[in-house]
């Protein structure tokens, strides 16, 4: 972290977990255990349809509602789909894009997370994108070629002003869920590669300034360490953001004087 150029964003990623009559015991259980003092930004991104009980219950202990997905295009006849307008209208100030479920589920290339991110854009949500390389590309040693071409392709469009209400989330796949997470060097390395990419396009202030988060089986032990690295401004959860206690260790880990 470096807490003077940017800021510290504590991010949970329930996926499609949970029920939204689960929220407000969570938060409760949550408040219950955070610290006074607040290190940084907290932000919960539920399933769309449990966004308004997020925002809710959110309110009382500053934490951020997000959603998981959006739409890319406005409005208009896209059964199923859940826009932007939609959520900025029910309260989301943060949403996903480019998770690398959505990729693998259902297809998502790197235009769409772009388009996506530019649609949070318009309405004043500020995207959370995701980047992150296979198993295979990272014994092929091409991690950073490949996490380079997304971020890229991601902020293809996005110009230095928007950039800075843009969080790159670097999550590399084979750390997703499986219990075995980046060491703090390997995250470090990706996020500081990320940041370079970045000051590439847009000069060195606007790189400095913007919040790069690491994901990836973090959880209540790891999280101080890989937190400690200077290019890691904060975490995107998945499991551990399930577990109120767990969540809130985290969330204390960015205490680091
Ligand atoms: P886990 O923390 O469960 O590995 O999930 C990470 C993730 O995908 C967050 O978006």
């Amino acid at each position: 972290m470096n807490r003077k150029y940017r800021k510290t964003v504590i991010a949970g990623n329930w996926k499609m977990n949970m029920l939204a009559s689960e929220i407000k015991p969570f938060m409760e259980e949550l408040k219950a255990n955070l610290p006074k003092a607040r290190t940084c930004e907290m932000v919960l991104c539920v399933p769309g349809v449990m966004v308004p009980a997020m925002v809710k219950a959110g309110k009382d202990c500053k934490v951020a509602a997000g959603g998981e997905d959006v739409s890319c295009f406005e409005k208009g006849a896209y059964t199923g789909e859940v826009s932007a307008s939609q959520l900025a209208d029910v309260g989301a100030k943060y949403c996903i894009v480019g998770h690398s479920e959505r990729r693998q589920y259902h297809g998502e290339d790197d235009m769409l997370v772009n388009a996506k991110a530019r649609a949070l854009l318009d309405k004043g949500i500020m995207p959370i994108i995701c980047v992150g390389e296979s198993l295979e590309q990272r014994e092929s040693n091409l991690t950073m070629e490949y996490v380079a071409y997304q971020v890229k392709a991601a902020l293809s469009g996005i110009d230095a002003s928007q950039l800075r209400r843009c969080v790159i989330a670097y999550e590399p796949i084979w750390a997703i869920g499986t219990g075995k997470t980046a060491t703090a060097e390997q995250a470090q390395e990706v996020c500081e590669g990320i940041r370079a990419v970045i000051r590439g396009i847009y000069g060195a202030r606007p790189a400095r300034a913007v919040s790069i988060l690491y994901g990836g089986s973090m959880n209540a032990k790891n999280a101080y360490e890989l937190l400690a690295q200077p290019d890691i401004d904060g975490g995107l959860i998945g499991g551990a953001s399930l577990k109120p206690v767990d969540f809130a260790t985290i969330i204390k880990a960015t205490d680091q004087g």
